[in-house]
């Protein structure tokens, strides 16, 4: 994969503002993947869509798939007016071939970012490739804690007395690619998964936005080859 920066290119100007005509606004293009309510993508429309930090692009959600027909994320992207797609994977015969129809959805969407925002299946080799360094994901633990699809249930059981929440780009595992941002959460006395939950929610409305902020801006740099320790300007 390049070492090249999800929002950097090798001189600093970020993919959005090499393809800008001079003196055009640049645009910063997103897909956000979800499979079910989107209160993340809620939290992207209302916090990043549609805007641009001093001197960065401004950022456009173009795109919404979901795996799920019926998903509330779905709603939440037509309400903002945003373009959408369902792509059931019971449509497919195996994994790789529900990801290549996704893929060749992104690719007429021509996004500088694949977001998986509350996105519930494992991605294929076929599109990392399609977008190296381009895809990134948000999992409501620290990781490498807790991964998988149960990890506030898991922390409450386990015990553990600080959790949090992650964001990272995705790699062909299960929520072990390279750590992007965290921000960790008090478990308090008493909490019970939905009140830790809460907090976790409210965190990752804010995080996300600000990562995807950061990426835009051409401040997120990709691991070195052979290393996994993300650079955050
Ligand atoms: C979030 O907790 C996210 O971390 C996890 O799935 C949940 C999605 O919530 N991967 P929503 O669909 O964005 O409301």
């Amino acid at each position: 994969m390049s070492g090249a920066g999800a929002g950097a290119a090798p001189d600093g100007a970020s993919p959005a503002e090499e393809a800008a005509a001079p003196g055009e606004q640049p645009v910063f293009r997103i897909a956000v993947l979800a499979s079910g309510s989107g209160s993340n993508l809620q939290a992207l429309i209302d916090e990043v869509h549609g805007r641009a930090a001093a001197g960065a692009p401004v950022i456009q959600i173009v795109l919404v798939i979901s795996d799920v027909p019926g998903a509330r994320a779905l709603r939440r992207a037509a309400d903002a007016g945003i373009p959408t797609a369902t792509i059931p994977s019971a449509d497919y015969p195996d994994r790789t071939q529900h990801d290549l129809a996704i893929v060749a959805a992104l690719r007429q969407a021509a996004p500088d970012l694949v977001v998986l925002a509350g996105y519930m299946r494992v991605v294929t080799p076929p599109l990392l490739e399609a977008f190296p360094y381009r895809v990134i994901n948000l999992h409501p633990a620290l990781l490498p804690c807790f991964p998988g699809a149960h990890a506030i249930p898991d922390a409450v059981a386990y015990g553990v007395k600080v959790t949090g929440v992650t964001v990272h780009f995705v790699d062909t595992g299960v929520d072990t690619g390279p750590v992007i941002a965290q921000e960790a959460v008090i478990v308090q006395e008493g909490d019970t998964v939905d009140t830790l939950a809460t907090r976790i929610h409210a965190v990752e409305h804010r995080l996300l936005p600000q990562v995807v902020g950061l990426i835009a801006a051409g401040n997120v740099h990709p691991p070195l080859p052979g290393t996994r320790v993300v650079q955050v300007d």
